[in-house]
């Protein structure tokens, strides 16, 4: 097989960190992509050998591109991201070195948005739970399973009222949920009613779900003061980004009966999920797949090789992230 890269004279492509698979195996087979390597020592050299060929990075959600790594690719103009969320790559960064950063959305909300709503009705009621019990014997020791709370009907504020968060009000209001929600700013002809703050939201409903995207801008929005709002009748349900919940806070409220259950897609540091979360029963944990089905996956990585082809071929990417203003100099 060739070893040159079929891309456009001198315009390689790096991938950083894993990514599915079959994306891989398309960068290193079709664009004869490099692979950043974790060894910081390899990676040091390999940069200073290669550095000023990229022009373009291939990344996802779980590793992103940083300042440092952006300033060792002096002609980088695209960061192509695999995933919606790109809070692990640093915007500020690539606004003032004119670098364009793209992501996958549209193709995963109906995923994400089915990960939220399986993993409020498991949360409210226990059907893990309820599994482990059975599989236990203790439906024959310990007789029926204790009831549970009730998901119709109950009343549902949304942190984040994009597509995602639209998708998971969609369908919780064919299930009779009342739904509000709190975003940065109110959303023009949105149906549901607006909470001006994360705790005014968590005031007045049963479960909050987080469907806010990560970064600065949501870093412990869901504060200690939101959960105790939210009290010890209410749930918690997070399918966007760890950072988004004080999870010290979370964890304490769960383990001292203030909050009564929690579902969650993600954490503050994964793959490390905090070991008291692992010992409660009245929270579901997952291991981030909220978008993780064939068929979303296969969606996301057409739409990363489309962006990287779209900008190999004419310096535009299809699906842009909104860029800050770069700084002045
Ligand atoms: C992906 C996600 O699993 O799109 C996102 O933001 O969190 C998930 O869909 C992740 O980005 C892949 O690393």
């Amino acid at each position: 097989m060739s070893t040159e890269p079929l891309t456009p004279q001198g315009r390689r492509v790096l991938q950083v960190g894993p990514l599915k698979p079959s994306l891989v195996q398309t960068l290193r087979d079709d664009y004869a992509a490099y692979v950043l390597p974790d060894d910081p020592a390899d990676r040091e050299a390999f940069l200073s050998s290669h550095g000023a060929e990229i022009t373009a990075v291939v990344t996802s959600g779980r590793t992103g591109a940083d300042a440092a790594l952006m300033s060792a690719l002096p002609n980088l103009g695209a960061v192509v991201n695999f995933g919606v969320g790109y809070d692990t790559t640093d915007v500020d960064a690539a606004a003032a070195r004119g670098v364009g950063v793209s992501n996958t959305p549209d193709v995963l909300t109906d995923c994400v948005a089915d990960t939220a709503v399986g993993l409020m009705i498991d949360t409210l009621r226990q059907f893990s739970a309820a599994d482990r019990y059975l599989r236990a014997g203790r439906w024959v020791s310990d007789g029926n399973y204790p009831l549970t709370r009730q998901v119709s009907n109950t009343r549902v504020g949304i942190i984040g009222l994009g597509r995602i968060g639209n998708a998971i009000a969609l369908r919780l209001s064919a299930f009779g949920c009342t739904i509000s929600y709190h975003n940065r700013n109110r959303v023009a002809d949105s149906p549901y009613p607006y909470a001006a703050s994360a705790v005014e939201l968590a005031r007045g409903v049963d479960v909050l779900i987080v469907a806010a995207a990560g970064g600065r801008g949501t870093r412990g929005l869901v504060s200690r003061e939101v959960i105790d709002e939210l009290g010890a009748n209410g749930y918690l349900i997070n399918i966007a980004r760890g950072s988004v919940v004080d999870e010290v806070a979370l964890v304490e409220a769960l383990t001292n009966g203030r909050l009564a259950g929690a579902g969650l897609d993600v954490f503050v540091d994964e793959p490390n999920v905090p070991d008291a979360l692992l010992q409660l029963d009245n929270v579901v944990l997952l291991p981030h797949v909220g978008s993780g089905t064939e068929e979303t996956r296969a969606a996301m990585e057409q739409l990363t090789l489309r962006n990287l082809d779209s900008f190999l071929g004419s310096g535009r990417l299809v699906t842009p992230v909104p860029m800050p203003a770069a700084a002045s100099t």
